[in-house]
């Protein structure tokens, strides 16, 4: 693990790579508990920001070839983009091929459809690791070790809301890693995490 900590420092401000280091101490806990594969959600915690202070033009110069969508994709989607390049900057970088890390890395932000539960544990990591603070992150820490899917919820959710009250374009993934995890609540389920969200 050290290896990739000195790799994320060459990339990322000292506060984003602490914030890394903090999801992927959280991702192992979650892990542990929910019988996930640690080793996966460790790699890919520390690695899943790494292109986030980069511009297509960074990425460029880096020498890592994206198709020319991907500058439409920074356009349309700016906040989701560092996600969907990293693992082609991961593989080009240091040659890391495990489909289970890539995937993770690259849904952190979004979430999708069906995740792994690595995929899902890095997703929720993100956003409830140690520095993080308000209401709704404290509730969705405690509902990330009790119950997985109801903390994917209530993250899922409150990345829809918080979208649409900036007017800002919802990634199709956002809205597919919603409406899965929906189906799996049960109603009464659903009905409590959303007010968790609305009151927060
Ligand atoms: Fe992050």
């Amino acid at each position: 693990m050290e290896d990739l900590r000195l790799f994320i420092a060459k990339y990322l401000p000292t506060k984003r790579a602490e914030h890394c280091i903090r999801v992927s101490e959280t991702a192992a806990r979650l892990a542990k508990l929910h019988n996930g594969n640690v080793s996966v959600v460790q790699q890919a915690g520390i690695l899943h920001d790494v292109c986030k202070t980069m511009t297509p033009d960074d990425i460029q110069v880096e020498g890592v070839l994206e198709p020319d969508s991907m500058a439409a994709f920074y356009d349309m989607y700016p906040s989701v983009w560092h996600a969907a390049v990293a693992p082609n900057f991961v593989k080009s970088k240091l040659r890391l091929t495990d489909p289970a890390v890539l995937d993770a890395i690259q849904f952190h932000t979004t979430g999708k459809e069906a995740m792994t539960l690595e995929t899902a544990i890095v997703y929720v990591a993100d956003f409830i690791e140690p520095d993080r603070s308000g209401g709704l992150v404290t509730k969705c820490r405690q509902l990330a070790f009790e119950n997985l899917d109801h903390a994917v919820f209530v993250v899922a959710l409150s990345v829809l809301r918080n979208l649409v009250e900036k007017s800002r374009p919802i990634h199709p993934d956002s809205v597919m890693c919603f409406n899965h995890t929906y189906l799996k609540l049960s109603k009464k389920d659903r009905k409590e995490l959303t007010r968790i969200v609305e009151k927060a």
